[in-house]
């Protein structure tokens, strides 16, 4: 069993919460669509993920959609007192599994009342709004009316605290005028590296930092290099990019996302591993410089 206390905890709103996580997105159906090809799988994954030391799941409506969070409930409910379910409004699926924006305060809405039914909860825990500008980048902007709408219902006690997913600092700096803001949750990982310095200024602000496709998403990393110092530390490359989100910054929350109890239980070791300091410099070095790849990555 791992044992997830050797990386540390970090504050999400007021509660310390263990640094690995885990992301629910993948428990739906291909595509995040439609049921799981294996629904005991599927709520083994979660029993063993809450068994393991997780106290912080993400998870949205729009998952499956519903499907994600009535596995969640059905794998997890009553929930233990120290468990911080994060979700997200600001999207709703098409009938053909499209992700389409549903950013209007009527459409917020409508999205924490259907994680609140589909969780089983009388007020959640977290609320991301995920600012659907550009698909996995941000893209500046207002976003006072969702924040606003947001505000509305956590004032309402619907909302325990707010976060924000797929933003810029500006965006972030006008949300924290209108509400305190507990979380951002962007697109990171050790390709991925565009929110060096919005990273580092949410540490600043004791905000966390949730990196989501920290293993790269529905297309995990692949790397000759990353895989060369796996070998050398005796860890797979998962593991090894996971370690180094861990050693990033101490504000950054993990949320791998898997289906399968055999990478679970890897992805949970990762807490574990320590990077020598020659490593991490190898690692650093692998990242995007002014969002292009180094060769030995792409
Ligand atoms: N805010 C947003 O816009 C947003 C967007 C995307 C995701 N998210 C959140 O972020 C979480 C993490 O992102 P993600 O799940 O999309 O991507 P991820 O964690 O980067 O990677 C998940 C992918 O990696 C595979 N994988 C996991 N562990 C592995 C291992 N040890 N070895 C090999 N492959 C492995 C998974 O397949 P298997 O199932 O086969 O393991 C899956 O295909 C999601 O679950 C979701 O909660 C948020």
């Amino acid at each position: 069993m791992s044992n997830l206390t050797a990386a540390g905890t970090f504050s999400l709103a007021g509660h310390p919460v263990h640094r690995m996580g885990y992301g629910a997105m993948q428990l739906a159906g291909p595509g995040v669509f439609g049921p799981p090809r294996d629904r005991d799988a599927a709520i083994a994954v979660l029993r063993e993920a809450v068994a393991s030391g997780v106290n912080h799941i993400d998870t949205s409506d729009f998952y499956g959609p519903h499907i994600t969070n009535q596995l969640i409930r059905e794998a997890l409910h009553p929930y233990p007192d120290d468990l911080m379910i994060v979700t997200k409004v600001g999207a709703v699926r098409g009938e053909d599994g499209a992700w389409l924006p549903a950013m209007e305060p009527e459409d917020i809405e409508r999205g924490v009342h259907d994680n609140l039914r589909n969780l089983g909860v009388d007020v959640l825990d977290v609320v991301n709004v995920r600012i659907m500008g550009s698909v996995h980048a941000p893209a500046e902007g207002s976003i006072e009316r969702q924040v606003a709408a947001l505000a509305e219902l956590q004032y309402r006690g619907l909302v325990r605290h707010i976060g924000l997913s797929n933003v810029t600092s500006a965006q972030v700096a006008e949300a924290q005028g209108i509400a305190p803001i507990v979380c951002v949750q962007n697109h990171y990982n050790l390709i991925q590296r565009e929110d060096d310095a919005l990273i580092d200024e949410l540490a600043g602000k004791g905000i966390a930092y949730v990196p989501f496709f920290p293993l790269g998403g529905f297309t995990p990393i692949q790397s000759s290099a990353l895989s060369r110092v796996a070998r050398i530390i005796g860890a797979t490359p998962m593991q090894v990019a996971l370690a180094w989100l861990l050693h990033r910054a101490p504000n950054i929350l993990l949320i791998p996302g898997t289906s399968s109890l055999g990478h679970l239980r890897e992805n949970m070791q990762a807490a574990q591993l320590s990077l020598p300091g020659t490593v991490r410099a190898e690692l650093d070095a692998m990242g995007n410089v002014n969002g292009r790849q180094p060769a030995a990555t792409r």
